[in-house]
Order: structure tokens, then sequence, then C-alpha cells
């Protein structure tokens, strides 16, 4: 119990202080996970809504290869479950490294499943994967174009794109896009900016303009810390145009 309240106070700290300015993209997300890595899984939980979603919505085909880029701590093995063992492969990527070592804690026992220290923009599969995931990395990855690209690149025929972050709206979304309040579009990048965290408006009318879409959700969940508060969110996946 007091450990949970000191992991609490500990990643609350880290929270309000904010991601790192100086250093390189790498050394700024190790030293912001760092002391949270331990309690990351548990304090993102009630956060990171679209994850789960995902995952359920997630149609695996029989023998999958899965990519996860910006995979953290791995959290996609324990939301996959059983599934995990009929995947032929699964590889984990990410650029902090306190946060893949709870992933390679994850991935013992699991010979199919590979832990590798990347750039999402940059990393190679060994093959081609049938389903990259990109959950809540997208907002944290600068060059967040190239992570798209790349993942749609690398896919194999058939394969598709499975993605889940936060979001904000266009001011004037097209059609069939939810339209998000001035106060919501522009408190949300704000808040979670100083994190480093960066809820785009042009994150999901890229992904539908590149993708042929097959599931588009777009919802609200709640906001530890922050009660009555709903952030918006979005689950997206699509098969390369
Ligand atoms: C909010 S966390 C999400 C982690 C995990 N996918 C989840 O759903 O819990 C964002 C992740 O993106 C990773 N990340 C940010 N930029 C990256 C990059 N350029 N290449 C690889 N990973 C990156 C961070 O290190 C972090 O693990």
């Amino acid at each position: 119990m007091i450990e949970t309240v000191r992991d609490e106070v500990r990643v609350l700290w880290r929270l309000l202080a904010g991601q790192p300015r100086r250093g390189t993209h790498a050394h700024r997300l190790d030293r912001f996970y760092g002391p949270q890595a331990a309690a990351y899984d548990r304090t993102r939980e009630h956060l990171l809504h679209g994850k789960r979603l995902l995952v359920d919505l997630l149609d695996l085909p029989p023998d999958a290869h899965v990519v996860e880029l910006g995979a953290g701590t791995g959290a996609l093995l324990d939301l996959l479950g059983p599934r995990v063992a009929q995947c032929r492969r699964i590889d984990l990527v990410d650029l902090c490294e306190p946060l893949l070592a709870v992933a390679r804690q994850r991935a013992a026992g699991h010979p199919g499943v590979h832990v590798a220290h990347a750039d999402a923009t940059r990393w190679q599969p060994d093959a081609r994967p049938d389903v990259v995931v990109l959950s809540y990395a997208l907002t944290m990855i600068p060059d967040w174009y190239a992570a798209i690209d790349h993942a749609l690149a690398m896919l194999a025929p058939g394969g598709v794109l499975a993605v889940a972050d936060f979001h904000v709206s266009r001011r004037d979304p097209p059609p069939g896009f939810e339209r998000h309040g001035a106060f919501t579009r522009h408190f949300w990048p704000m808040w979670f900016g100083h994190d480093g965290v960066r809820p785009n408006p042009d994150h999901l009318p890229y992904l539908a303009h590149r993708c042929r879409t097959l599931v588009q959700l777009e919802r609200r969940g709640s906001v530890p810390w922050l009660p009555g508060v709903r952030v918006p969110f979005y689950v997206f996946i699509g098969r390369p145009r």
C-alpha cells in the first residue's frame, strides 16, 4: 500500500515536472520514463483507454507476425493473453530503455517475442509483419508522418495498421469525423504537451488518407487526477491503399 502511494507520487511528480527539454529524443524519453517505469502499467491503465479496445477489435490472422512500434513496457502481451502463443512472432520496438527493461521481463518465457531498442521511424523487421500496432505512440513520436509511412511500408500484402491514441479534431474536420469545440482542441495539446505527448488534429485524417478504413472510432475516456474530465481518443484500423 505504502509502495503504491509512493509510486503514485513519483509518477505524478514526473508528470508535473514534464519531459526534459534538453538532449536527444531518446535521452529525454529515458529521463522522463526512468522513474516511472515500474509503475507505468498501473498508472496508465485508467488513462490509455483505446489500447484495450484496439486489441479487442484486432482480428489477428492465424500464425500472425505482429509488430508494435513504441511498445513501451510490452503491455500488449498481457492484453493479447493466449493469442500471444498463437502468433508466429511479435516484435516490441521502443526507444526508451527503462520501459524496454520491463518489456524484456514480460517477454521472458515467450520464445516468439522479440524486444528491440530502436527508433520507430527507422527500425526494420526481419520479415514483413501482418499487423503493425501504434498504441499511444504517434503522439510521442516527433516525426509521426515518417512513423505512419514506415509502418505502412513494412506491412505484408493484406496487412493492417492498428492505431489508438489521444485525439483532437481539426476546426473543420472532413465528413465522417467528429468536431471538437475550441476548448478541447486547445486544452489537450497544451495539457499533454508538457509531457512530450502531442495530440494532433492531422493524425486521424492522415491515417484515413493513407489507408482503407476498417475501423474508426472516436470516443472519450476518464483521466486520473482530473475527476469529471474526459479526454478524446480514437481507434483506427486500416489497410494501406
Ligand atoms: C505513451 S507510451 C505508450 C506505450 C505503449 N504502446 C502503451 O500503449 O502503453 C509512448 C511510447 O512511445 C515511445 N516512443 C516515443 N518516440 C519513439 C520513437 N521515435 N521510436 C520508438 N519509440 C518511441 C516511448 O518511449 C513510449 O514507450
